[in-house]
């Protein structure tokens, strides 16, 4: 089989390409040049090895049944970086790029104005693929973290030990400094206050769970009645370790912004709480600080 009948195969040809190089990258094709989209197209008549033909047909097929392509390729884009992901763990997605975004925002302002201390605890609690926490290490070493005398301690955590060992996995794979253990909510984590959490917990009912997210582990996805029960049982636990100063980012439904205020006001009375919208206007973040 040639590329250009491979990728005449499917309808979705995006797809096709995708699969296409990655059967290619994994098979030892033996080219000078890198396997990339490019090559696709500028070598039409390349003559795929019968293993790699093999492979890109059983990837069809698969993606045929509706495996996610990011679990058939083993790679999901977030924040601009690569993550490795397998069926232990959720495939991050576009609207928790904001979770990291906003955790940045808190660490570049309360550096700059020197208003956390000189050891800044982080924490992402039910870390997944790493995805959260990895992008904001990853990226805050590009900015700020130079220049100061701030020592930035990463902490990821979740109740599943494949996904802290996908986790891992990235971590090594982007060279970024983390402290993972293994926790149902704040059971094993260190007593210490943290300055900020990240917490992007299984936020929906049961009944939501759509066919399309079959492939996804249920623990990753069902948040219990109303989507709400991990959500509410890790406010409540949360008080403990939280200073006047932290921060806690959430992300949730957005129909779930009513029942999350009441939470906050009965666990966290303390605390105020703002919701930041995602690109599609929908309210996606709570901040409660
Ligand atoms: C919605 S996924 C989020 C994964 C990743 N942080 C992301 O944003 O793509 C929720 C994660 O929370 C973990 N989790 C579920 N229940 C938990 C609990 N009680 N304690 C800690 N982690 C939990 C799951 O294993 C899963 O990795």
């Amino acid at each position: 089989m040639k590329i250009k009948e491979a990728l005449g195969l499917e309808n979705f040809s995006l797809e096709a390409e995708v699969l296409l190089v990655y059967s290619l990258k994994h098979e030892n094709i033996k080219t000078q040049e890198q396997i990339t989209k490019t090559f696709l197209y500028t070598n039409p008549n390349f003559k795929l090895s019968a293993k790699a033909e093999k492979k890109f047909k059983k990837l069809i097929e698969k993606r045929a049944t509706g495996v996610p392509i990011a679990y058939l390729i083993y790679s999901k884009e977030f924040f601009g970086l690569d993550f490795y992901v397998d069926k232990n763990v959720l495939i991050p997605r576009p609207e928790t790029e904001m979770l990291a975004e906003e955790g940045l925002k808190f660490l570049e302002l309360g550096i700059r104005n020197q208003e956390l201390g000189k050891t800044i605890n982080i924490l992402d609690l039910g870390a997944g693929s790493g995805n959260i926490v990895i992008s904001i290490a990853k990226n805050i070493k590009k900015t700020i973290i130079h220049n100061s005398s701030f020592i930035i301690h990463f902490h990821a955590s979740d109740i599943s030990p494949q996904a802290l060992k996908t986790a891992q996995k990235n971590a090594e794979k982007h060279k970024v400094k983390i402290s993972f253990i293994k926790s149902d909510l704040f059971k094993n984590l260190p007593q210490i206050k943290f300055d900020l959490i990240i917490a992007n917990l299984p936020y929906l009912d049961p009944n939501w769970i759509s066919k399309q997210l079959e492939f996804e582990p249920k623990d990753a996805l069902d948040g219990g009645r109303d989507g709400l029960k991990i959500i509410e049982e890790f406010l409540q636990q949360a008080k403990n370790h939280l200073n006047k100063k932290s921060t806690l980012l959430l992300e949730i439904d957005p129909g779930q912004v009513k029942k999350i205020k009441k939470l906050v006001k009965k666990y966290l009375p303390r605390k105020k709480l703002s919701i930041i919208k995602d690109l599609s206007q929908l309210d996606r973040i709570v901040k409660i600080n």
